[in-house]
């Protein structure tokens, strides 16, 4: 376009003068200065792998709407823990597929129960990985909620914090270092700091969840974890999380709940889901200093598998671009099932 001999226009000139002297694509004019000049950079560091781990199974099965990720069994998950351990991933995150739920979720509140056998084994198998306990009731729970439910079918917010600083308690004794509270009640992250240094835990830090959404992209993991609501008949409960997760078009509501959870002694916070949410994790970044995580749930991993599956889209390459995102937005790491995967791509 600006071609040799246009240059007699003097208008033409002075643009080229003021706008050309500025040209950025010197700076991507190959992979060395492209690397040189890259503002964000994604590490293992920056990774934590969810597993699923079924009591009772005999053996790992896939599941169908997480392409690629398998409920382990009891025995498996040692195995899976200190391979993703090996890869270098510095974390996990433990999630059960119960088989003994109730209506207060029980199972999980108690020494012996799935919770406990699990995060035991895992400490033993992989001693240097970092366990992240998800902390809530909805794997436990044969209504599917988060917590203990009122006579509304609604979830009893200050019941459910005495049960949730009771599982923390156990989730810490098997061995985990981080408590991550994912239920959205008001005043869970008190309740299990308190109960955390009662009993001789200061050490062990509270990730909260402290903008988890009612997103349908949750869709795969409820049917990974088997925890849909309504699996009970005959009770009035609540076929939904909106009055406890939060409403999709709020963010000023989102710096409320992280304002709220580190007057109330949170260590991180968690965004959750991700991508969608990418405007939320920045609005936090620059408000407070806390490290802040994302959590690319299970909807947002199988549409990347199920268009790969397609040959719509590059699964490496789409899976690195998304994790430069969260990246770019300000996360301080990034919850995925893509962690091995990625893992895989940076060489290790
Ligand atoms: C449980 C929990 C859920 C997820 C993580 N922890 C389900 C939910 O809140 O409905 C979803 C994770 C995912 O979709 O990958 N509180």
């Amino acid at each position: 376009m600006f071609r040799q001999g246009q240059a007699q226009d003097p208008s033409f000139s002075s643009l080229k003068e003021d706008i050309l002297k500025k040209r950025l694509r010197r700076l991507r004019t190959s992979p060395s200065m492209r690397g040189l000049l890259a503002e964000n950079v994604i590490t293992i560091n920056d990774l934590i792998q969810p597993i699923f781990i079924e009591e009772q199974a005999t053996e790992r099965t896939a599941i169908e709407s997480l392409p690629s990720v398998f409920r382990e069994t009891e025995i498996s998950a040692a195995l899976a823990a200190k391979q993703i351990q090996n890869l270098g991933i510095p974390a996990i995150m433990v999630f059960g597929v119960s088989h003994h739920k109730d209506s207060s979720g029980s199972d999980s509140m108690k020494k012996g129960g799935l919770l406990d056998r699990m995060i035991s084994r895992i400490r033993d198998a992989a001693p240097d990985i970092t366990i992240i306990a998800d902390t809530c009731f909805c794997e436990y729970t044969d209504h599917g909620h988060c917590g203990v439910l009122d006579k509304n079918g609604d979830v009893d917010n200050d019941r459910t914090l005495e049960n949730l600083a009771r599982q923390s308690i156990i989730a810490a004794q098997a061995g985990a270092d981080i408590i991550a509270p994912s239920g959205m009640m008001d005043g869970m992250v008190n309740a299990i700091r308190s109960a955390l240094d009662q009993n001789g835990f200061e050490n062990k830090a509270i990730l909260s969840y402290a903008a988890k959404y009612a997103s349908c992209f949750y869709g795969p993991f409820r049917e990974a974890a088997g925890c849909s609501l309504g699996a009970t008949k005959g009770h009035a409960i609540k076929s939904d999380r909106k009055t406890y997760q939060m409403n999709p078009a709020n963010s000023e509501e989102a710096l409320r709940e992280v304002a709220l959870d580190i007057e109330e002694g949170a260590d991180m916070v968690i965004v959750k889901p991700g991508l969608p949410y990418l405007d939320v994790l920045t609005k936090i970044r620059q408000r407070f200093e806390i490290p802040t995580f994302a959590y690319h749930v299970s909807g947002e991993f199988a549409m990347l598998k199920a268009a790969a599956e397609r040959n719509w889209l590059d699964y490496d390459l789409a899976l690195q671009e998304q994790m430069i995102a969260f990246k770019r937005a300000g996360a301080t790491g990034i919850v995925t099932y893509g962690a091995s995967d990625m893992a895989r791509i940076l060489g290790h």
